[in-house]
């Protein structure tokens, strides 16, 4: 038997109808915030991901779905919804046209990760990207979003909030941090020893947990910011106090992608183990520069959909349509004909095996009809259809020009 490969699962009854639930919520909700579909290839040349996500995050370095087609062109699976976004938007100029551009997106994205619950090679994200607008309010707006998405679906979260300044900030913060990371140098691990050197912050996101006692006492970027840093990060706390939004500050969230500045915040849950960050996102405003469009504000989270699965409540499904079933093998060409016929206007499901009414009546039950509809031998002589509506709990037969 050839079965589907580690960390890659199939999607189906009751989990695809949570899956599509989930997303048509959140395309309601990305609507009414004025956001547009986008959609982007799931392959796209290796170098986008390496100049956007980063070479030293684990992402690019370790995750990716890498190969050469057979054009020679060095390609990988999409590990993240964010680049391909940036890039259609800079291929399709809109970078400079100006204005503020706005739009959401849901697929499958691919990290070679180590699977374990919560944690897949394939998974799917429902995510949404602004461009051009140069404001906190955007931030706020932005997590108030995924707030407004968790809550539709039922579901409660922990929001951790931290900013990772900017340009003029950041740099005077890592050369303080390398200098921290030095006076520890011989206790940290080797994980530690490549992040010092390729991309300091990321150490302070080491799960290690001796690396993480050291780190209690490394400097914190939240304490260094510049003013402009610090303004935008006070405003954003008191947009979401006005708004009832709670948070944690949390001065170790670096996230596991290079391009953000400034505003960096995950959702979390405690009711679904290890791997609890159910959304993230943040500003990138560097992100279009870095892809070679012209500067432009941006920001976006992305949700992942399998580790909200679980924790959706579905709205209680009412009964709805038509079962229809033979009794005899003499009334499945009626059954067939009439299952068509009401198919114009109605959800039907049939079956083209006679059975006795009992299974047809439990089968309709579990198709969720509201109407079990059956046709026996005594039905055929009488041109009728036996009904049984299962949520007024009445019966009753109707002329086959009539049903
Ligand atoms: P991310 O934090 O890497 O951000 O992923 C977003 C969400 O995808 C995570 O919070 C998690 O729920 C889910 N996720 C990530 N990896 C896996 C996995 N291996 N298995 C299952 N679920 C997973 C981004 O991808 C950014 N592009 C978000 C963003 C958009 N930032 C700005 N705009």
């Amino acid at each position: 038997m050839i079965s589907s490969l580690r960390g890659m699962n199939d999607i189906l009854s009751e989990d695809y109808e949570r899956f599509t639930y989930f997303i048509n919520t959140a395309t309601k909700i990305a609507q009414k915030y004025g956001f547009h579909f986008i959609e982007t290839p799931l392959l796209e040349e290796t170098a986008l991901f390496k100049r956007s996500v980063g070479e030293s995050s684990d992402i690019v370095g370790k995750e990716m779905y890498q190969f050469v087609d057979k054009g020679e062109n060095d390609v990988c699976l999409r590990p993240e919804g964010t680049a391909g976004v940036v890039r259609a938007f800079v291929q399709k100029k809109l970078d400079k046209a100006g204005g503020i551009h706005r739009y959401f997106y849901h697929g499958a994205m691919f990290r070679y990760e180590r699977p374990q619950k919560g944690r897949l090679r394939q998974f799917h994200q429902f995510g949404v990207e602004s461009f051009g607008v140069d404001s906190v309010y955007e931030d706020a707006t932005m997590i108030m979003m995924v707030a407004d998405i968790l809550s539709a679906c039922g579901i409660g979260y922990r929001l951790q909030l931290n900013s990772l300044g900017d340009s003029n900030c950041m740099p005077q913060y890592r050369d303080n941090l390398v200098s921290f990371i030095d006076s520890v140098e011989d206790q940290i691990c080797e994980d530690c020893l490549r992040r010092k050197n390729t991309n300091p912050i990321r150490v302070l996101d080491c799960k290690n947990s001796t690396c993480q006692s050291l780190y209690v006492k490394a400097p914190k970027l939240i304490n260094q910011l510049c003013g402009d840093c610090q303004e935008d990060f006070e405003k954003l706390k008191s947009l979401l106090d006005k708004n009832s939004i709670a948070y944690e500050i949390d001065t170790n969230l670096v996230r596991g992608l290079d391009y953000y500045s400034k505003t960096a915040f995950e959702f979390v849950s405690d009711d679904i183990g290890s791997q609890s960050a159910i959304a993230g996102g943040g500003r990138y405003d560097r992100l279009v520069e870095f892809l070679d469009g012209r500067p432009t504000p941006a920001v976006g989270f992305a949700m992942g959909i399998e580790r909200l699965m679980e924790l959706i409540k579905m709205p209680e499904v009412e009964r709805e349509g038509y079962y229809i079933g033979a009794m005899d093998d003499e009334a499945v060409d009626m059954v067939l004909q009439l299952t068509q016929k009401k198919r114009k206007t109605d959800k039907v499901t049939c079956d083209y095996k006679a059975k006795n009414l009992k299974n047809h009546l439990k089968a309709a039950d579990k198709a969720n009809a509201r109407f079990c509809c059956v046709i026996g031998e005594n039905e055929m002589k009488s041109s009728t259809v036996w009904v049984k509506d299962l949520q007024e709990k009445t019966e009753y037969s109707l002329l086959f020009e009539e049903f």
